[in-house]
This record gives C-alpha cells, structure tokens and sequence, in this order.
C-alpha cells in the first residue's frame, strides 16, 4: 500500500513539476477536487479528446457530433432523474467530523481484499518460479478464493441495499465489517444519508424573477433533448449516435484521488439509439469495440478488466465498466450503460413533445431505446500519465524518469536539440523546427549538455529527439533518438517528417483496434 501512495505521490508531483497539471487557485491554496491543465496537460487532453473524437465520430459515418450548451432548462433534470435520484449515500464519523461516501469506505474495504489476493499471487510466483500458473492459482488457492467470495459478497449486499434505499443496512454493513475513520481511527458513526450531487445556480438579475438552473451533471442529456432534431436534419437512420464533449459538474463528497474524482471534469459520451428489443446486441457491441480502443494505445491489457454491475442506476437495463489498474488499485475508467428508453420517453412526458422515430424498415413509430459510452476525459489523462510515468533502472547503474506516453498522445512530438550553442548549429536546428510545425507540436531546446536535455524530454514525455551535430553540416543528417528505447540513428533532415509521422499517426494507431 505503501509502495502504491508513493508512486501515486510521484504522478501528482511529476503533473505539475513538468508542466501538466495544476491545483486550480494554487495562490490562495488551492480549491478542493478542481484542478487546472498547463502547457503540457492541455494538449495531452486535447489528443486524447482527439483520439477519442476519430474514433467514435470520423470513423463511424452513423456517428455525429454535438456541442449543447452546460446550461439547460431546469426540467431537464427532473426529467432526468437527477433532481430526485441523483444522491451520493453519506456518513460521516462523529469524532473525527469528516464525511465520507459509504459505498466508497465499503469499496475501499474490498479494495483491500483484492490487494492481499495480489500479495498471495506474489508470494507463489516467487515461490514456483517459471512453474508458476496465475490462471489456475486464482481459480484453486483457497485463500484466494476465500478473499474473492468474501469481496463479492459484501458488493452484493451492499448494491442491494443501495437498490432498495435501504441506508440502515448499509450503516450495518460498514459496523460489521469494523470499517474505521482513516483519520479518527474510531467506529463512532452517524447514519447513512443521501446529498444531491447537483450544483445549483440563478439565471436572470432580480431576485424575483430569477430562476432556478443547475450546472449539468452529466452531458448525456444535452444530447437526449436534441434527439429529434439531429435525426431530422442529419436525416439519420436507426441505429444511430450522437456523441460529444465537455464539462460536468458534480459537488463530490469524496474529492481526493487527484484528477480521478473532480467537481468540474469533462465527459466524452456517446448516445447510441436502437430499435427496441436490440439494445443487448449493441450493449455487448459497444463493451468490446470501447475496449480495443483503449487497447489499441498499448498500455497492457492486464491493465483493464470489465466489472458489470449489480446496482443498476435508475435508467439502465445492464451496465459495465471498464476499469483501470490506476497506482490505488482497478477503479472505474469508463462507463457502458443500456439505458433503455428512459431518458427520451421521460422527456416526451416532461416537455409534452414526441420525440418519436418512424422506422420504415418495419413499418412502425417508436421511442427509440439506447445504448450509452461514456469517459472521463480527465480521468483517461491519469490512466494514460500514471502508466507511462515510469523509473528505469539503466545499464550504466543510474536510473531515468520516463514519461512513456502513446506517442499518438504526446503533447510535443520531437524536440530539435542543437549539440552546441554555436558554429551555425542553433540555425539549422531552427530550420528544422519551422518545417517540422507545420505537421507537429515541436520544442527547441539548447541549454544544457545534451544527456541532460535528453534526461529532461524524456521525463516530459516527448517522444524523439533531433540532435544537430558538425556532420550534419557536411551531410544533412541528424541524430534522432526514441525516448522508449534510447536507440540513436543517424537519417536525413528530409526524412524527418516521415519518420515521425509514422509513429504518431492517429490511423495507424486506430488501425491496430
Ligand atoms: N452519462 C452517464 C454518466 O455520466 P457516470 O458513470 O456517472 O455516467 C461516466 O460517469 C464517466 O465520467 C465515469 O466513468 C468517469 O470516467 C467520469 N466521471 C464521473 N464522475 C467524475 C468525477 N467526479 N471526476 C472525474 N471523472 C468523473
């Protein structure tokens, strides 16, 4: 556990010391679950937004995009369910005072007993060596089995009670399982209450007159009251989606965990509408094509699992999530929900509007059911910063931070690196960066030697290095390095373009999905 607090310590501290991540208002200390992305995050976000945007929208012609605005009408959500249902079960510790999410002091609980099945898993590698066979060690070791069945059970349990808003079980639960305040450290707890997420606000200036509004909680419903009109003018035929991103807002209670949990966040979402009694097919399509497109970044599929849930939201018929092995255990990353036609057959109640599709193909109006992906733009930066933050124990006995970032991701594709400051070297260096911008983020960089230089791109993340030495005055060559493999080659300055392209090429990477 230790060993995962430090590492995650790393990532938060290496977020901001290069450049990717900042606490929001940092000059008045800071405000709680928001952050600020720099020179860096904002564009490894933007290729992420980017990456996902190909993939769901340029490459799926019965995919198109959206951008509704944060504000809606108020009714909205309550059509929605999140005026009324929307609510984090709380409880707080009576001596130490602190709030706390009871589900999540459950979860954590659970977190523990997968944590001591990974420790029982290393122990027998150790033990077993080349002999050893994880598969059926996870499925015979009776510990193993025992901590697996205690886990599953307490998860049940618990999504039951929180299905059928039975608090006092869930009170119970946290009492029998003896889960103490992290802070206090005592058992003193009060009962379990629900808290509307929702921030509210005013719309309008006079106190009498103004009404009522909320930052959207999620972006979903943006695209559920535009249904019909992106059908009708898209002249979009079933099945079909509407995908889009930007901002939510959640008044989290457990804020912590860095960029994973945050009050203001964006989402990338994605609306899939489907004949009714077809949503299971497009449910399963859609889990498997999500998770090759996380898999074709190659960050390791040990590193994603798919937990299906128990407690269904108020919407959903079946619900799943891919989950990451981030530095504090697999936690959720991404959520695929069938939500049936909840939404838009509440919002045809709500406003008095159809929002109704003729389906020529069988002759028959329907409200249309769907299937819903949706990412946490934030929380998809920490997967991919967290896995590539990397320290690598080097042959020379000293060790190197890298950022291993997907270079289709990086944020600054290659830095130009003139070995001195002289001899009209710094000049063609610059030569270099003014063709190389017009296709790539590029950095110049001539302070330092250039081990250093090379120590500094790597920990940034930037995947090539361009070293203009005295022969590149007789021949037009360079040095590039790959920050992966620290391999050198020697190529032509024409080449360059090429070279890279090939190696952050957005299609290239989609393709291996
Ligand atoms: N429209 C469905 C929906 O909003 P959700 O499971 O509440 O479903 C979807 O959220 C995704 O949004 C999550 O899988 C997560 O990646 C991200 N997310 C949710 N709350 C978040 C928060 N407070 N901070 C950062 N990301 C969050």
């Amino acid at each position: 556990m230790a060993n995962q607090d430090d590492q995650f310590k790393k990532v938060v501290s290496h977020a901001k010391e290069y450049g990717y991540v900042f606490q929001s208002s940092e000059i008045y200390d800071g405000l709680s679950a928001v952050y600020d992305y720099a020179q860096n995050g904002v564009e490894l976000k933007k290729n992420i937004r980017d990456y996902w945007w190909k993939a769901m929208v340029q490459m799926h012609e019965n995919i198109v995009g959206l951008d509704a605005a944060i504000f809606m009408h108020p009714t909205t959500w309550k059509a929605s369910g999140h005026i009324d249902a929307f609510n984090d079960p709380l409880i707080d510790n009576k001596d130490s005072k602190k709030r706390y999410r009871a589900d999540v002091l459950i979860e954590d609980y659970v977190g523990k007993l997968d944590a001591k099945i990974e420790k029982e898993v290393t122990k027998a590698q150790k033990r077993f060596g080349d002999a050893f066979d994880k598969e059926q060690f996870l499925a015979t070791n009776p510990r193993v089995l025992g901590y697996k069945e205690k886990g599953e059970a307490i998860l049940k349990r618990m999504g039951q009670s929180l299905e059928n808003e039975d608090l006092a079980d869930v009170k119970a639960l946290i009492e029998e399982l003896e889960i103490v305040c992290p802070l206090s450290g005592s058992k003193n707890w009060t009962d379990v209450k629900q808290f509307n997420l929702m921030f509210g606000t005013k719309l309008g200036a006079s106190a009498d007159t103004a009404m009522d509004l909320y930052l959207r909680p999620e972006t979903a419903q943006g695209i559920f009251v535009n249904f019909l009109n992106v059908q009708k003018t898209g002249r979009m035929k079933i099945p079909f989606g509407i995908a889009q991103t930007g901002k939510a807002f959640r008044n989290e209670i457990v804020a912590r965990q860095f960029i994973f949990r945050m009050r203001e966040f964006e989402q990338m979402e994605m609306q899939f509408f489907v004949r009714p009694g077809t949503q299971k097919e497009w449910y399963e399509e859609w889990k498997q094509t999500r998770l090759k497109w996380h898999l074709s970044l190659g960050m390791g599929a040990e590193n994603y699992r798919f937990h299906d849930h128990e407690k269904l939201a108020h919407y959903a018929d079946a619900a799943a999530d891919i989950e990451f092995k981030f530095p504090f255990g697999f936690k959720e990353l991404e959520g695929i929900h069938s939500r049936t036609d909840f939404d838009l057959s509440s919002h045809e109640k709500y406003s008095g509007k159809k929002l109704q599709y003729f389906d020529p193909e069988i002759n028959e109006r329907y409200v249309p059911y769907v299937v819903e992906t949706s990412i946490g733009l934030d929380r998809m930066f920490l997967a991919v910063f967290s896995n590539s933050l990397q320290e690598e124990a080097l042959e020379n006995g000293t060790t190197r931070t890298v950022l291993k970032l997907p270079a289709v991701l990086a944020p600054t594709k290659a830095a130009v690196l003139p070995l001195v400051k002289k001899d009209g070297l710094p000049e063609i260096a610059r030569q270099i960066v003014d063709e190389l911008k017009w296709d790539f983020n590029v950095d110049y960089d001539e302070k330092d030697a250039v081990g250093r230089r090379y120590r500094r791109q790597d920990a940034a993340g930037t995947p090539f290095c361009i070293t203009v030495d005295h022969d590149t005055l007789k021949d037009q060559s360079v040095t590039i390095r790959y920050r992966d493999t620290m391999e050198q080659q020697r190529v032509k300055i024409s080449e360059l373009k090429e070279i890279i392209k090939k190696e952050v090429d957005v299609k290239n990477w989609l393709m291996k999905m």
